[in-house]
């Protein structure tokens, strides 16, 4: 990733600490992607007024999360002739795209993965049909949700291994050490039982009884 971020093309704006003066940067990992339209306007422009969204959260963002971006990729079709009899408003309107798995239904993002091999796939790796390149790119996404997860997973089993190793070290400590030893509880004040006693026999000095 440090390696894609350092060469791609666009630099990062940035401004120049000994100067002051704006300039540019080699990418890094954390920065985002560079938005191929200059602004919120152009990009609606574009889209048939609908705002392509920041995807670098989407497979949190949506129930489903890579399994709705594969279908969602995969899952453009020809509307249901049936489905437009029954429902007439629900016909897809111009410059929209029918996709069951939209939750409207019609979306505004044209299919972006129409062929096999669209893009090229480096030797030793599956074919890139339209289901791999969908399979990949909602993978990626997961990845780019959550970088960390690999790493955060593997610290966690790590630990879970520690914790149990310390349990059964506590446990095997606890018959070496403290497991001679019985618990002694010792009655104090009334419950005592040289204080009973003692109760006991100045009753019956006093003569009561009961
Ligand atoms: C493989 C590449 C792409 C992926 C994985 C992708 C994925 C997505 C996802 C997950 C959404 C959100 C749908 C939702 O709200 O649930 C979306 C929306 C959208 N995308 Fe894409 N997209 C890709 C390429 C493109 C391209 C090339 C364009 C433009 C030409 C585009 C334009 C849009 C637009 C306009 C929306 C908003 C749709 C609406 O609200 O109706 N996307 N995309």
């Amino acid at each position: 990733m440090k390696a894609i971020a350092n060469q791609w093309q666009t630099e990062v704006p940035t401004v120049n600490p000994e100067t002051g003066e704006a300039s540019t940067r080699k990418a890094l990992p954390s920065d985002r992607f560079p938005s191929p339209y200059a602004n919120e306007t152009a990009a609606r422009a574009a889209n048939n007024n609908a705002l392509p969204p920041d995807l670098s959260l989407i497979t949190k963002a949506r129930e489903g999360g890579a399994a709705y971006v594969y279908s969602l990729l995969t899952g453009y079709r020809q509307q249901p002739a049936e489905l437009i009899q029954k429902f007439p408003a629900s016909k897809t309107p111009q410059g929209l795209h029918y996709n069951p798995y939209f939750a409207n239904l019609n979306l505004a993002m044209p299919q972006p993965l129409t062929s096999d091999g669209q893009v090229t796939y480096a030797p030793g790796n599956p074919k890139p049909t339209v289901d791999q390149m969908a399979k990949d790119v909602a993978a990626f996404l997961v990845w780019t949700a959550e970088p960390k997860l690999e790493k955060r997973h593997a610290t966690g089993l790590a630990v879970v291994v520690f914790l149990l190793f310390a349990t059964v070290f506590g446990y095997l400590a606890y018959r070496n050490i403290w497991y001679g030893e019985k618990a002694v509880v010792r009655a104090t004040g009334p419950l005592d039982p040289k204080n009973q006693a003692k109760a006991r026999s100045a009753k019956r000095k006093a003569g009561v009884t009961g």
